[in-house]
């Protein structure tokens, strides 16, 4: 007999059991579920609606489920249908039908907003903390390669020199900004939904409020029809939480490609990397290529969220019990994904011979002589147009810039005087870019200072400051 079963003259059918149960998704959100139970429960006891000692002997019990399904004793059952009724169904099994005033003045559908908004902030919190693993990771390789030297590219063709501290510092503004994303989220995530009911509020005496500080929500949901039916929140976290995979996928597409012979910028450490079960020579950068797989899966949650909302009539509709494959699986990806990406980097050995090589002799300092020829009054369009012929000129010659004189500089434009022939350093042009925000060496210490201080303010709301 269900729960729900007064009005029904037949048993649902077993294949509708299947299909209608979450039991096996949901049963994840237990222990959320019945900490919103304990509170509820308190608040029905202040709000006069149960008595001390019913209260006390429904949190006795339910503390008892909570401890058998965290032992795995707990014995679920599909036709429960989901993780709510089986607890429900577990508290009347144990009190009687005492039990079954707990869910006076609330409904499955708050409870399971309220679920998964306390599930979700508990993850954001986790995942913020691998986030800023990483982002740790980062600033230690950043700062231990201030001064090496790789071409930085536009189109894959390289463009001008720039410090690696440089190139991993643009990857921290955008984990930066992930982080940021993250906390915002957390803030929407932090509105308590318990006691909307099924859909329209109860006209009994209840307190939300009281129910949310037990739980540590900052604040209740303002309209009952909209806490049932809203899952912006999550959303959200999905948009954070892609967001997150297109930086991680990118930067492990630069691994891969900076792992290559090609171009054999860094090694990945042997423990990070996986072989051919044919080719015995091969050392494949296998982590870094499923960070960048798994970004599919977490652009599919979102597109998949989406979708499930845009026709939903308001409230309460079955199509949400979708939204816990997305919400779990976007936690789980980041989760393996963040740890992993932080690990392959911190092995990583840079080749820093092979960076500068590829920096120097290419003609990625050609901005470099245009730039000079400013300083000496000429318009930067012309100045780019010498600079143009001066590289053609190299190219036809077989020259590179290493080889240049000063008369050779001289017939293109005679304002080219000694100091120019330092240029072709690719360490010199970086290191003068200290335009803020630029690769130049002032500019690289401005940037990890700031980056320090916003980790040490981000680990303070993580609570680990
Ligand atoms: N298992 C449902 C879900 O995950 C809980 C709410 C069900 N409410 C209902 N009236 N059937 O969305």
């Amino acid at each position: 007999m269900k729960l729900w079963g007064g009005r029904f003259s037949k048993p649902t059918d077993k294949s509708v059991e299947q299909f209608t149960s979450s039991l096996l998704l949901d049963r994840r959100l237990y222990r959320e579920d019945i900490e919103g139970s304990l509170a509820h429960a308190k608040m029905l006891g202040a709000a006069g609606l149960m008595t001390a000692e019913e209260v006390d002997a429904i949190c006795s019990a339910l503390m008892d489920i909570m401890r058998e399904i965290a032992g795995d004793e707990f014995d679920f059952d599909i036709g429960d249908e989901d993780i709510h009724m089986a607890i429900e169904r577990a508290l009347i099994d144990k009190v009687g039908p005492l039990g079954g005033k707990l869910h006076t003045a609330r409904s499955r559908n708050d409870q399971v907003a309220m679920d998964m908004r306390l599930h979700l902030k508990r993850a954001i919190k986790d995942i913020a903390g691998a986030l800023v693993e990483l982002e740790k990771v980062l600033l230690a390789l950043a700062e231990a390669n201030r001064e090496t030297v790789l071409p930085g590219y536009t189109h894959l063709q390289r463009a001008q020199p720039v410090f690696l501290a440089h190139h991993l510092l643009a990857y921290m503004a955008m984990f930066r900004r992930d982080g940021r994303r993250l906390r915002h989220c957390y803030e929407e995530t932090d509105a308590m939904p318990l006691g909307s009911a099924a859909l329209a509020g109860t006209a009994l005496a209840i307190d939300r409020a009281m129910v949310a500080k037990e739980l540590g929500f900052s604040k209740i949901s303002e309209n009952s029809m909209d806490a049932v039916s809203d899952r912006d929140w999550l959303l959200q976290f999905l948009s954070a939480a892609a967001t997150i995979m297109v930086h991680l996928s990118r930067l492990a597409e630069e691994l891969v490609v900076w792992s290559s012979a090609e171009f054999g910028f860094i090694e990945l450490d042997d423990s990070y990397t996986t072989g051919s079960s044919i080719m015995p020579q091969k050392k494949n950068p296998d982590v870094a290529e499923l960070i960048r797989g798994k970004s599919g899966r977490v652009f599919g949650d979102l597109t998949a969220m989406l979708t499930v909302l845009k026709g939903l009539p308001l409230t309460y509709n079955r199509d949400l019990q979708e939204d816990k494959t997305f919400m779990f699986d976007a936690i789980d990806t980041l989760a393996g994904c963040l740890p992993a990406m932080a690990g392959m980097l911190a092995g990583a050995k840079v080749d820093k011979g092979r960076m500068a090589a590829a920096a120097g002799g290419g003609f990625a300092v050609a901005t470099d002589f245009a730039d000079y020829l400013v300083t000496k009054g000429v318009p930067f369009r012309t100045a780019h147009e010498t600079v143009g012929k001066l590289v053609k000129w190299c190219l036809d010659e077989g020259k590179t810039e290493p080889d240049l004189t000063l008369a050779d500089l001289q017939k293109f434009d005679s304002r080219f005087k000694d100091d120019a022939l330092k240029l072709v350093d690719p360490i010199t042009s970086a290191a003068s870019r200290n335009s803020a925000g630029g690769t130049g060496n002032e500019s690289i210490a401005a940037q990890i200072e700031k980056a320090k201080g916003q980790i040490a303010e981000y680990e303070k709301w993580l609570g680990r400051g």
